[in-house]
């Protein structure tokens, strides 16, 4: 491609795997570890509370114990210099509710669906920083209520700002999956939707996603190699 100016990146659980991070649909991945309606639903959660705040108090504790790895710490790179060239834009849509991309140094980042150091109350609707469990219903820190739940999107519930996302694809000249196994919609769907609107595409993925039909190309391997290869590529035009 001669003029590349806009890129859109879209991350899944396969770019943390190698920080020590399960995914979702491996084997033995978090969904086989745990029901989706129990941990990962409103109703779940209006069932049982306290099941529902364990496990992410326990997934929020392991994440800080994690460290971004070569992938995550390619992509702030081209953040960075990508985004200092004019009129260049880069935007990493994340469905990670890690905070790795950030601990890397990108400044781009949306996480659609949500974050685990971040929390939300159900009382007020404000968002707020959250590192410590949620198990002991501690006071939200905006309007003191005991209702804080996890910042994170749940099935049956709307990502975090799709017009953000649509915006930055209409833009696009450039769409990149990495380390998703596209089984989950909207983000599953960001590849047609692009195709659509013209935009090249590329997935970056240990195995063909689901959706890997639909990409101009697909390079198979792990994250922390493919990552930086592709971002040598990229920085070099
Ligand atoms: P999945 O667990 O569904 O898919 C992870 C993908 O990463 C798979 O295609 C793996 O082959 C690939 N992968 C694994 N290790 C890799 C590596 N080292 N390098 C590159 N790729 C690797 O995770 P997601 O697609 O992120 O949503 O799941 C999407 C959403 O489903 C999550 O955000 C979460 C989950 O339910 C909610 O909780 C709302």
């Amino acid at each position: 491609m001669s003029d590349l100016r806009n890129i859109v990146i879209l991350t899944g659980a396969g770019i943390s795997a190698e920080s020590g991070i399960d995914t979702f649909r491996a084997d033995g991945g978090l969904w086989e570890q745990h029901r989706i309606e129990d941990v990962a639903t409103p109703e779940g959660f209006a069932r049982d509370p306290d099941l529902v705040l364990g496990f992410y108090d326990q997934r929020r504790a392991a994440v800080q114990t994690k460290h971004p790895n070569p992938a995550h710490i390619a992509l702030a790179r081209l953040d960075r210099e990508w985004s200092a060239r004019p009129n260049h834009n880069l935007l990493i849509v994340t469905q990670n509710v890690d905070d790795l991309h950030e601990r890397a140094g990108a400044a781009h980042v949306h996480h659609m669906h949500g974050e685990l150091l971040s929390a939300l109350c159900t009382s007020c609707e404000m968002r707020s920083p959250w590192t410590g469990a949620m198990i002991e219903r501690p006071p939200c820190p905006m309007c003191k209520a005991p209702t804080l739940r996890p910042d994170v999107v749940w099935f049956g519930e709307m990502p975090y700002q799709m017009d953000r996302i649509y915006g930055a694809l209409r833009n696009a000249d450039l769409f990149v999956s990495i380390g998703t196994s596209g089984a989950v919609y909207p983000a599953a769907g960001f590849v047609r939707d692009a195709r659509e609107m013209g935009v090249e595409t590329l997935e970056l993925n240990l195995e063909r996603s689901e959706g890997s039909a639909w990409f101009g190309e697909s390079r198979l391997g792990p994250a922390s190699e493919l990552v930086p290869t592709w971002v040598d590529e990229v920085l070099a035009r």
